[in-house]
């Protein structure tokens, strides 16, 4: 995804931390779909742009590019994630020292620092502390993935060394600050909850028979009947609704709506289906 021009160099954007399910390879080819055409003619007001499950925000980020919309409800139920979104928001600049002093340390060092950070317990720490660990968390940890066991513990090995890309983290602290936006720590029915006619709502749960380890609650098929019901409530009141799931029968029969085939280059799978699929869903919930 194409996201601005810096240096000379055109920067591609997927996101602000490396998120298993984030949208940054494919963002384009949902965004061909996703119409605001629709949300711009909308009387009632201007659009939202709502995200409920943000996670490494590459939708958001891009929706802000392309601007789609002048305010933006950004929500996710992980605090570790919102911490990084407040941190960028507020005090960018320590955060972004922090880092380069991280980056700047011998692998040792970092391995040390990793393991440390790993045992933090971050219900009491300060925002910014929080973003810092979540960053080199996903920076070092092995394939860059983020999972927390049932007590909500992350557990993910030491992978590598941090390489952050201070151009691109300094880019969306731009897009970021450039528009009114609105951050939340809650659970996705709260956010949803808070659209109104000509909003629009674009939400990538954790998918159906994949990774749903972000927070210590998961994702079953339970929470996934949950939100379809929420997002068919917002759709009654005129909100456009875009939901992206894993391309099997039980998400299809969970939301119902008008189904877009999305190719994507990475293996999707629902438990049952054959790993290696090579599409994904883009639901448009309502009429
Ligand atoms: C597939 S990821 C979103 C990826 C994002 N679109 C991106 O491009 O990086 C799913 C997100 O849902 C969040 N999540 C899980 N359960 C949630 C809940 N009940 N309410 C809101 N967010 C939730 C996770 O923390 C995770 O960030």
């Amino acid at each position: 995804m194409t996201f601005g021009v810096a240096g000379g160099r055109m920067l591609r954007m997927n996101g602000l931390f490396r998120w298993a399910g984030g949208k940054g390879r494919i963002a384009d080819k949902l965004f061909a779909h996703i119409d605001t055409r629709q949300a711009e003619q909308h009387p009632a007001r201007a659009p939202r742009w709502i995200e409920p499950f943000v996670g490494g925000g590459a939708m958001a980020l891009e929706a802000m590019r392309r601007g789609l919309a002048h305010k933006y409800i950004l929500a996710d139920a992980s605090a570790d994630v919102m911490s990084v979104y407040e941190t960028l928001y507020q005090d960018a600049p320590s955060l972004l020292l922090e880092l380069r002093r991280f980056q700047a340390m011998p692998k040792t060092m970092q391995q040390t620092q990793f393991l440390w950070q790993r045992r933090q317990v971050t219900d009491c720490m300060f925002t910014c502390l929080r973003a810092m660990r979540l960053l080199i968390l996903q920076a070092c940890g092995f394939n860059g993935l983020y999972r927390v066991n049932k007590s909500g513990v992350y557990n993910v090995p030491f992978g590598r060394c941090a390489t952050f890309d201070f151009e691109l983290l300094a880019e969306a602290v731009k897009r970021l600050r450039e528009h009114e936006v609105k951050l939340l720590t809650q659970d996705f029915e709260q956010t949803t909850a808070l659209a109104g006619p000509g909003d629009i709502v674009y939400a990538d749960p954790p998918y159906l028979g994949t990774h749903s380890a972000y927070t210590a609650q998961g994702f079953n098929v339970e929470t996934h009947r949950r939100l379809a019901a929420a997002l068919w409530r917002a759709a009654s009141r005129d909100v456009v609704c875009w939901l992206s799931g894993s391309d099997c029968e039980e998400t299809r029969a969970v939301y119902g709506g008008t189904v877009y085939s999305i190719p994507v280059s990475r293996s999707m799978s629902c438990k049952g289906a054959t790993r290696g699929t090579k599409t994904e869903l883009l639901i448009r919930i309502g009429s």
